[in-house]
């Protein structure tokens, strides 16, 4: 009799403390009340048209999880992601996810959430470290490959001499770095294809706008702009219209993203081609953590499934795009 009653005090106390979060497993950790999992999102920031689309999947993913999502918005400015993590670790989420604004300088605050043991996932962007085991998987696109897919397009569709201006992304970040790489490695077969010009639009709209407003003065013969991404040729298309040009004929336009304000442009001929960069990870991330937070093996790297538009294709894909 004293055993059984001995039994069920245990049994009471042992699930008291792991109502109170004081059990040893990660799940819970986040709310301390009961098994949902809490995760600490920290986003680059509202950007560009891919971000919006980036962030709404998220959000509506983590409800439909039953995740609870502490979310932050980062203003595209590393030092604000940092202290985002920071606090998630304070708060002792079960799981921390960020989409790093720019490649390097990560190791300090991953190390302390190592040392916390909350688990991290890169998404969409990755980060330049040696040290793998800060992180435990990468989920996202190939940007080298989507560099690349834009060279192969102006190659295959130009005959030279072709002067190419450059939109870069935000300067540092992954899809900036590596889609200026894949696009080079592309077009080094066609000695005739130049980038006479190369600077970062940020990835914002205006950014784009203003440095295609000083292409067009310094550069008398631009035959094609690459834009890093959909906003920033968005923005270009506007520079080029009040230039007294005609976007997308006089000018040819590459983009990379697919968002439905790009391919709208695509479809009216004033963009030439889109390489789809997909901003819809949100179940992905969801399934991952679930699975990272109990422990379970992952994938070092999960990368995102893209295709390529033209104007034609543009036109029949447009009205089933969801973002
Ligand atoms: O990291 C993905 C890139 O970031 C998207 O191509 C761009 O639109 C965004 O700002």
């Amino acid at each position: 009799m004293r055993k059984t009653i001995t039994t069920a005090l245990a049994a009471v106390l042992l699930a008291a403390l792991t109502a109170c979060g004081g059990g040893s497993g990660g799940s819970g950790a986040g709310n301390g009340t009961d098994d949902t999992i809490t995760m600490g999102f920290a986003q680059v920031g509202a950007e560009s048209g891919w971000r919006t689309a980036n962030t709404k999947s998220v959000q509506e993913s983590a409800k439909a999880a039953g995740i609870e999502l502490k979310f932050s918005d980062a203003q595209q400015k590393q030092e604000n992601q940092i202290k985002a993590i920071r606090s998630y670790i304070q708060q002792k989420v079960d799981v921390i996810a960020f989409s790093p604004v720019v490649e390097t300088g990560w190791d300090t605050v991953l190390l302390e959430a190592q040392r916390a043991k909350i688990p991290v996932i890169l998404t969409d962007r990755a980060i330049d470290s040696d040290d793998t085991s800060l992180y435990e998987t990468f989920l996202g696109s190939d940007f080298i490959d989507e560099g690349k897919k834009a060279g192969k397009w102006l190659t295959e569709n130009t005959d030279g001499p072709v002067n190419v201006v450059e939109l870069q992304g935000t300067t540092g970040a992954a899809p900036a770095i590596d889609r200026k790489e894949g696009f080079e490695a592309e077009i080094k077969s066609r000695s005739d294809i130049k980038i006479v010009a190369s600077q970062t639009g940020d990835f914002t709209r205006s950014g784009g706008k203003q440095v295609m407003e000083a292409f067009l003065k310094s550069q008398p013969d631009i035959d094609v702009v690459y834009a890093h991404n959909d906003d920033m040729g968005l923005g270009a298309i506007e520079a080029i219209k009040a230039a007294g040009k005609k976007p997308g004929t006089d000018i040819k336009i590459i983009t990379v993203d697919a968002v439905k304000d790009g391919m709208t442009a695509l479809a009216n001929g004033e963009i030439n081609f889109i390489v789809e960069c997909n901003p819809l990870l949100g179940p992905q991330l969801m399934d991952l953590a679930k699975k990272v937070v109990a422990g379970e093996e992952v994938p070092e790297r999960v990368v995102t499934e893209e295709t390529t538009f033209d104007q034609e294709q543009a036109k029949t894909a447009l009205p089933d795009r969801k973002y």
